[in-house]
Order: C-alpha cells, then sequence, then structure tokens
C-alpha cells in the first residue's frame, strides 16, 4: 500500500522525535518516499543528518533556505505530497496549525497542502487534555484532519499518562489502510452526484407544519460515502439533526418547493441523481401568516399538490443517472417498479416500512435495488452505510458507459 507513496513527515519538537526517525526508516523500507521537515526544536533532539541517512533525501527546516533555486521549497513540498504527517505533533505546532499561524517551515507547508493530513500527538498527559489543546485538535478535525491518538503509558516527563507518541507499526497501519480505502475512493472521482436527503417541512401558520418521519439517515450515508469514493457530492437536505459528512456540500431546504429549486438549478451539470429525501406530495393550500387560533368546530386544511421532483428530472432527463427511492408498506416491487418507470428512473431502492429493521427512523435498512433492465438485487439487514455502498457499487459501472448486463 506504501510502495511509491510520497510522504511528508513533518516532525515538531519533542522528546519522541526519535520514534520519528524509527518512522522514516520504516517507511522507506515499505517503498514510500519520504520526505522531512524538522522545526527547530526537533533538531535539539535529533539531526537532520539522522533524517537525510534514513530517507536519503534533503531536509527542510528553514521556510527561507531554498535549496533548489528553480522552485519555492514549502509549495513544492505541499504539492508533491500524497500525505502529510505531523509525528510528533507537539502542543505548539497543533496550536499554530488550527489557527492558521504561518511562521515555520511546517505550518507554512501545511497551509499550502491540499493532500490529506494526519497528526500523530506526543506530549504531557495534562497538556494532552488541556482544553485548549482538545479544541485545537477539534478545529483541524473540522479541516478534515486525521488523527492518530497517543497512547496511555510511562512519560519521558515522569508521569504516566495518555500523550506517548504511536508506535511508528501502529502509523503506519493507519496510513495502510488509509491509502487502502483510497483505492476505492478513485472511483467516483470526478463525478457530480447530488443526494436529496430527510423530510420536507410544509408550513401551515408560523407554528404549525406538515412533515414525515424521514430521520434524513439514509441520504446521509450515501453523501457520506460517495464522498469517500472521491465524488464532487452535493447534499440537498431537508430539515435533519444530522451532521454534514466529510467533504460533501450541504444546501439545507425546508419545502419541497425549495428543494425542488436547489436540484433543479444544479441538474443539468450534474452525473448523478439520487433522491432519498421524502418529499411531502401535498402542502397547505392557504399558509395563514397569523397563529391559526383554535375554533369551537372541526380545521379542515385544504391541501393542494406539491411538484414531483424526481418526475421532473425523468421528464428534463438526458444522460444523467436517476436514482429514486420507494418506501412502500404492501406490493413493493409492483408499485417501486411502476415509480421507476413513470419517473423514468435507471434504479428504484424499495423497502417495505412495516418490515423490522427497515425504514426512516433507525441505523438498519432491508432494501431490493430495482434495475431498469428488469433485474433486481435484494439486501439482507444493513447498516444503513453498507446499503449506501452496494448501492454506489451498482451506479458506478453506468458511470463507466456499461450495460447493466456488464456489470
Ligand atoms: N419524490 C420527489 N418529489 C415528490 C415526491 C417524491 O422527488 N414530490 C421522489 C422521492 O424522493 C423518491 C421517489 O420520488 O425518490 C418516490 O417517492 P414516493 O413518495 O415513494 O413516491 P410518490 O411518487 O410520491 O408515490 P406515492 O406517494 O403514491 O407512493
Amino acid at each position: 500500500m506504501l510502495k511509491d507513496k510520497k510522504i511528508l513527515l513533518c516532525v515538531s519538537g519533542g522528546v519522541a522525535v526519535f520514534k520519528a526517525a524509527a518512522l522514516t526508516s520504516q517507511l522507506s523500507q515499505k517503498g514510500a518516499t519520504v520526505k522531512v521537515i524538522m522545526t527547530e526544536s526537533a533538531k535539539k533532539f535529533v539531526t537532520p543528518l539522522t533524517f537525510q541517512a534514513l530517507s536519503r533525501q534533503n531536509v527542510y527546516d528553514d521556510t527561507f533556505d531554498e535549496i533548489n533555486p528553480s522552485k519555492i521549497a514549502h509549495i513544492d513540498l505541499a504539492e508533491w505530497a500524497d500525505l502529510v504527517l505531523v509525528a510528533p505533533a507537539t502542543a505548539n505546532m497543533i496550536g499554530k496549525l488550527a489557527n492558521g499561524i504561518a511562521d515555520d517551515m511546517i505550518s507554512t507547508t501545511l497551509l499550502a497542502t491540499t493532500a490529506p493530513v494526519w497528526i500523530a500527538p506526543a506530549m504531557n498527559g495534562n497538556m494532552y487534555n488541556h482544553p485548549a489543546v482538545q479544541k485545537n485538535m477539534k478545529t483541524l478535525t473540522s479541516f478534515g484532519y486525521r488523527f492518530i491518538e497517543p497512547n496511555e503509558g510511562y512519560l519521558a516527563c515522569g508521569y504516566v499518562g495518555k500523550g506517548r507518541l504511536s508506535e511508528p507499526l501502529e502509523i503506519i497501519s493507519y496510513l495502510e489502510q488509509f491509502f487502502a480505502e483510497g483505492q476505492i475512493e478513485q472511483k467516483l472521482k470526478n463525478k457530480k452526484i447530488i443526494v436529496t436527503a430527510g423530510p420536507t417541512q410544509e408550513t401551515i401558520d408560523p407554528v404549525r407544519y406538515f412533515t414525515n418521519r424521514s430521520s434524513g439517515k439514509m441520504g446521509y450515508a450515501i453523501a457520506e460515502e460517495a464522498a469517500k469514493w472521491g465524488a464532487d457530492v452535493t447534499l440537498i437536505s431537508g430539515p435533519t439533526n444530522l451532521p454534514t459528512p466529510q467533504h460533501v456540500h450541504r444546501v439545507d431546504t425546508k419545502t419541497a418547493q425549495d428543494m425542488y429549486d436547489e436540484v433543479l438549478k444544479r441538474y443539468s451539470d450534474c452525473d448523478v441523481v439520487i433522491k432519498a429525501a421524502a418529499v411531502a406530495d401535498y402542502r397547505p393550500k392557504n399558509i395563514f401568516t397569523e397563529k391559526m387560533k383554535k375554533q369551537p368546530n372541526d380545521w379542515v386544511v385544504e391541501m393542494e399538490r406539491t411538484k414531483d421532483i424526481l418526475a421532473t428530472l425523468g421528464e428534463k432527463k438526458e444522460d444523467q443517472i436517476l436514482v429514486g427511492f420507494a418506501a412502500e408498506t404492501e406490493r413493493v416491487e409492483e408499485y417501486a417498479r411502476g415509480k421507476m418507470e413513470r419517473k423514468n428512473l435507471d434504479m428504484i431502492v424499495a423497502n417495505n416500512v412495516a418490515e423490522a429493521g427497515s425504514g426512516f427512523q433507525g441505523d438498519t435498512n432491508i432494501v431490493t435495488i430495482y434495475k431498469k433492465d428488469g433485474s433486481s438485487l435484494p439486501l439482507p439487514l444493513l447498516s444503513k452505510n453498507e446499503v449506501a455502498k452496494r448501492l454506489l457499487m451498482e451506479i458506478e459501472p453506468l458511470l463507466e458507459g456499461k450495460s447493466y448486463n456488464d456489470c
């Protein structure tokens, strides 16, 4: 997994720098090219010569010491790397990276890179638990940085606690797994995918609305998985309580009409639309601007049809792949296939919401994927993330221009 990978190892100053030297050696033995940047304090623990000998590469430590005059070193390194690993990452370095400070070669290079960044902290246990460090790590997580947590054990400062840099082999196993997953990532690279998720809310008056039981979990799982496969994902979401998956562009909507507008304006430019949202079919005909007061008699709310987003996409379809969802309580196949035909879809994911383990609120689903060519793929009880993966496995060959029979 690490053969021919370009790894930029950023070494900040702590006693664990000696492990970074071992890490350099082991990464090189696995076929990776390792380039090392050191801070001034890291050099006080181990000399650059050690890293140079182990990596057989120049070691960088000064933003202004341009080794090759034809290149700006920190930009060149930032662009060169397949992956950046900061190990050991001190509290100071984590603080600088979280706040966009660029006053040494590591922090400057990290601002310039778009490569995935892994951070392996090492410090005293109290420092590690300090709210400032914890907050900075949270900030870095929100940037998409990944962490290899330190281990508990004897620390150089004499304490026993959490703060020991992970062992080199442990760090390497994280990187290997990351690159293994990355091979899947490439599969949807450069593909634009719109996923809709969640319920819609149709207003009656300033305090009331009609909605449904959709949690949005299925659509969010699809968006998350598609982003992992390298797709450019826009998640058009109804109101949910779910966090936005990493690397997903989220657009919040409320009503069926909002969702219609947001989907339609992106449609001509996308490769796939997956409509997992539970869109309201009806909305109140009149929206009251003031709160409706209760009356002695019944209240009849007149409803009108909303636009069917998926049917509209089916009518306007060029070469996009269209995937619908059908939540049914009876005659699942008949209704699902009927929708696929009426809405001009390539695929429909159907489930019987009355079945245990299947449906709106839970973390699992039991679905059958029906395809335009008449075939079907019944899936067992699976997590929604696993259903998302299986669905993308069915969609991906269609994007390669293969026919269903090739799949
Ligand atoms: N859908 C949509 N716009 C609507 C209603 C539904 O885009 N106004 C989409 C859903 O996102 C789903 C598919 O159509 O992917 C099927 O939704 P469903 O509510 O099951 O189908 P309906 O056509 O509304 O049929 P019915 O309510 O009669 O079951």
